[in-house]
């Protein structure tokens, strides 16, 4: 049997993926393996993929074909994520030279895969409907030390009509809440500062598992009760199951930040019934005034963020102005903006993609434009405050800087020693560049007064 020195791995896509691949890094390294940075000494290349968009899928299924093309020697190569479970089989026909595709749900079964594929010198390949919570995650190599990612939830029963994600992850699945707290300690013991918790809907955590008796909110007391841990965010959610007990988690508790995301995706009540977001524009402004009141109650700040679809199937213009003047209202301080892409299986792949490509194109760039303006405005009003930032590293480009977070979000560079690394400190900023605060640490007699 041939032996298997080296990996290399290449991450497309969203937060779930980069957890995932951490996981699987931390399986190969128990295995012996090394991991390499270079995808042309490796002896197995892992490509953990997204289906998101087609353009993710395009970039993805782009490298692999070139692999087939130019690629010298016989590295194995695997295909996760969930490129995998919307292409199963059809993967091989498209991609010969490919060794195993592994879906979603069955990361846990990497070693047991390259086994078999090492012993038969099959392709083969597993792609499980439904997840299950098999997976060691003590084990996950993570590259971050300050902060990390940590998976409560898996799948979405939600089925907006465009999302592929109900498809290649499957239904809701919680994880037990022991062993959510049993990583969560885990990870600050061995110095981490600030936890993500993530789902696709990590609202609906312990809906699939009423004897359990523990929601979303219960779960945040329960983390926030850990000693040492700074911060907690989660990621993502659905306005409908953003609860009023959420909002108050988010004004009582001290680790959790004041940043939620709140995916509008239209503006249009038409279209959100189009899209099956179950919500309509009045209800989700009611919900953000309301989480902006009870959390303004006890706390100084809340941000939200959002994510939009331009170009949705039958669109009008007079559609995309509701959406542009929601954008204009809301002043997000994170706006993910798209521009609809079809994707197979989805209930809007059989309605006709009718709005124009150079339609979607104007609509997104006005879109992007408007939200560069609120940028600009909300980094102008930082200019000479001081901000509460976790220091998470050197930056890579002028290493002089630190680099770190405030509690809502917003990237910090500033000048300072690496025993700073893990440390809240406070920034006083003095300028901004694009989308990143610039500032200064304020002197330890300013920050004790
Ligand atoms: N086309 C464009 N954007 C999409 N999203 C999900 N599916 C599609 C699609 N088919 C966006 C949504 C979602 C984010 C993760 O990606 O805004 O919230
Ligand atoms: Fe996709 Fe909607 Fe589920 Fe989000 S809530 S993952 S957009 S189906």
């Amino acid at each position: 049997m041939r032996e298997l020195k080296t990996f290399y791995v290449r991450t497309y896509g969203c937060q779930m993926n980069e957890l995932d691949s951490e996981i699987m890094i931390g399986q190969l390294e128990n295995r012996g393996l090394v991991r390499c940075n270079d995808e042309w000494s490796a002896d197995l290349l892992l490509f953990n993929t997204c289906s998101i968009r087609d353009l993710a899928e395009r970039k993805a299924m782009g490298k692999l074909g070139l692999l087939g093309r130019t690629r010298q020697n016989h590295a194995l190569i695997g295909v996760t994520g969930c490129m995998a479970n919307a292409k199963k089989e059809s993967l091989f026909q498209k991609l010969p030279h490919i060794d195993f595709v592994l879906g979603t749900n069955n990361i846990h079964e990497l070693n047991h895969v390259l086994d078999e594929v090492l012993a038969t010198g099959k392709q083969t390949i597993r792609t499980n409907d439904h997840f299950v919570h098999e997976l060691d995650y003590l084990s996950a190599k993570r590259e971050d030390k300050v902060k990390a990612y940590v998976s409560i939830i898996r799948g979405c029963d939600k089925f907006c009509t465009y999302c592929v994600v109900p498809y290649t992850r499957g239904p809701e699945v919680s994880r037990p809440p022991a062993s959510i707290l049993e990583e969560c300690r885990h990870l600050v013991e061995q110095g981490y500062k600030e936890i993500t918790l993530l789902g696709q809907n990590v609202n609906s955590y312990g809906k699939d598992q009423p004897a359990w008796n523990v929601l979303f909110h219960d779960l945040l007391y329960q983390i926030d009760q850990i000693s040492g841990l700074e911060r907690v965010r989660f990621m993502t959610s659905h306005p409908v199951d953003i609860t009023r007990e959420l909002m108050e988690a988010v004004r009582d508790l001290p680790s959790l930040c004041e940043f939620v995301h709140f995916p509008l995706q239209a503006g249009s009540n038409r279209i959100l019934r189009k899209m099956h977001r179950i919500y309509t524009v009045e209800q989700y402004l009611e919900k953000v005034r309301l989480l902006r009141e009870i959390v303004l109650s006890n706390k100084k700040w809340i941000d939200i963020g959002t994510d939009i679809i331009v170009g949705y199937p039958t669109e009008t213009e007079e559609e995309f102005q509701e959406t542009f003047r929601l954008l204009q209202e809301l002043e997000y301080s994170v706006a993910f903006l798209f521009s609809y892409s079809p994707r197979k299986g989805t209930p809007a792949m059989r309605w006709r993609d009718d709005v124009p490509e150079e339609v979607k194109q104007d609509r997104l760039q006005r879109l992007l434009k408007l939200q560069e303006g609120i940028y600009i405005k909300q980094r102008q009003a930082f200019l000479g405050r001081t901000v509460e930032v976790l220091v998470e590293k050197r930056n890579v480009k002028d290493n002089q800087f630190l680099k770190g977070k405030t509690r809502c979000w917003k990237n910090v560079l500033f000048p300072g020693g690496d025993e700073l690394i893990g440390t809240l400190q406070q920034v006083h900023v003095h300028s901004y560049s694009h989308q990143t605060l610039l500032g200064n640490l304020l002197p330890l007699s300013v920050q004790s007064a």
